[in-house]
């Protein structure tokens, strides 16, 4: 039951198990991870698929005969391991360059090398067969209150989702673009800090359609939002193209910790909803493989990644097949929730006459403690 499969759809990005835990304090201890070493070791720990930036594969400064036989070796490895390529996603905030982001940057020849950075890899995620292409603005944003006039880096930011969106549809790539929104780090003040402020952009957009979301655990955690409702608002909309997975406990650095660890609570209802919601996409972790760890360390997180989930799922869904836990849920009136507030035919005027106790209806509590200690006990699992 804990042996994740390809039908789990579990996948990792390459910097995941490839980071070398440089941070602010201090210097590489692992060292580089060879692609094609990371691929077959995540296929062999039941992955079915990785992501990566273009920078993942290839340096910066590569020219085009490198960055082709780097892709080519990345594609024999997947291929060699039975993978596939779900998502790709593009470095536009490592080089100083982007030091002050990339769509939103004030300099202007910026903005148009971080489109023409993109255009560039759209064209290898469209052969490598990718459908999704995450967008991660982390230097998009500021320190200071004066330096970043939000609306006009607003305009500039739908521009560039406008003429990339373009780009696919003129190419006819089966592909669609999903953000992740992060509040900060590493600028002070990340523009479309939330799922929420994302979502509101998107409807700006001229090809809406085809952008969505990338959520992610730690980052929803770090504004002490709650991510699985998140999740839930996401899907209500039909944007949960993609999901980053993570454990973080609660606001501070974003901690990137292996999946259902951290808030396991959060982690519990994270499931929850994406196996009852609808969501279809991988579930692909984006987490970094603590400092301490040595490379067995690595794969140790990795692998647990993949069973917290597995874990979680079995749990979550014995959880909703209890009979008890369906009394409960019709006892905290979840049934009555579901059911439109106006029957068919009635309207606002017809029901305007209408009496209700609103004495006894105030004086009724709604059994909520113990539907949720119910899930308590399966998430500590003393029920089975
Ligand atoms: C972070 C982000 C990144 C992005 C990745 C994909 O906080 O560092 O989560 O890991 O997910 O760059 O574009
Ligand atoms: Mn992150
Ligand atoms: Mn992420």
């Amino acid at each position: 039951m804990l042996q994740a499969s390809h039908a789990d759809r579990f996948s990792f990005g390459l910097w995941t198990v490839g980071w070398q835990g440089v941070d602010v304090f201090g210097t590489a201890i692992r060292a580089p991870l060879d692609p094609e070493v990371a691929v077959a070791k995540l296929a062999e720990l039941g992955a079915y698929g990785v992501s990566f930036h273009d920078n993942d594969v290839f340096p910066f400064n590569a020219t085009a005969a490198e960055k082709s036989s780097a892709i080519q070796r990345v594609r024999r490895a997947v291929d060699r391991a039975g993978l596939v390529i779900p998502m790709v996603t593009t470095n536009l905030f490592s080089h100083p360059v982007f030091r002050d982001g990339a769509f939103t940057a004030n300099d202007r020849e910026v903005r148009r090398f971080a489109l023409r950075k993109v255009a560039d890899n759209l064209d290898i995620a469209a052969e490598l067969g990718a459908g999704i292409i995450v967008f991660w603005g982390g230097r998009e944003g500021a320190e200071s209150g004066a330096a970043k006039d939000v609306r006009a880096a607003l305009d500039r930011y739908k521009e560039a989702f406008d003429i990339l969106t373009g780009y696919v549809i003129e190419q006819g790539y089966n592909m669609r673009f999903a953000i992740e929104p992060k509040p900060n780090e590493p600028r002070g003040d990340i523009l479309l800090p939330t799922i929420g402020h994302a979502l509101s952009f998107i409807n700006e957009l001229e090809h809406s359609e085809m952008v969505g979301l990338n959520p992610e655990v730690g980052h929803e955690e770090m504004a002490s939002l709650n991510f699985a409702h998140g999740l839930a608002q996401a899907l209500w909309h039909g944007k949960l193209f993609h999901v980053d997975l993570n454990g973080q406990n609660g606001p501070r650095y974003d901690q990137d910790l292996r999946f259902g660890a951290g808030n396991a609570r959060g982690a519990f209802w994270t499931v929850d909803i994406l196996e009852s919601g609808g969501y279809e996409g991988p579930r692909h972790f984006d987490f970094k493989p603590p400092r301490t760890e040595d490379m067995e360390g690595v794969w140790e997180s990795a692998a647990a990644c993949m069973r917290n989930y597995l874990l979680l799922r079995s749990r979550t869904h014995a959880f909703r097949a209890d009979p008890e836990v369906q009394a409960a849920r019709v006892a905290a009136r979840l049934d009555q929730l579901a059911q439109t507030t106006l029957a068919p035919g009635e309207t606002l005027a017809s029901m305007r006459s209408q009496t209700f106790d609103v004495e006894a209806a105030a004086a009724r509590g709604m059994a909520f403690e113990r539907l949720d200690q119910l899930a308590l006990d399966y998430l500590y699992g003393i029920r089975s």
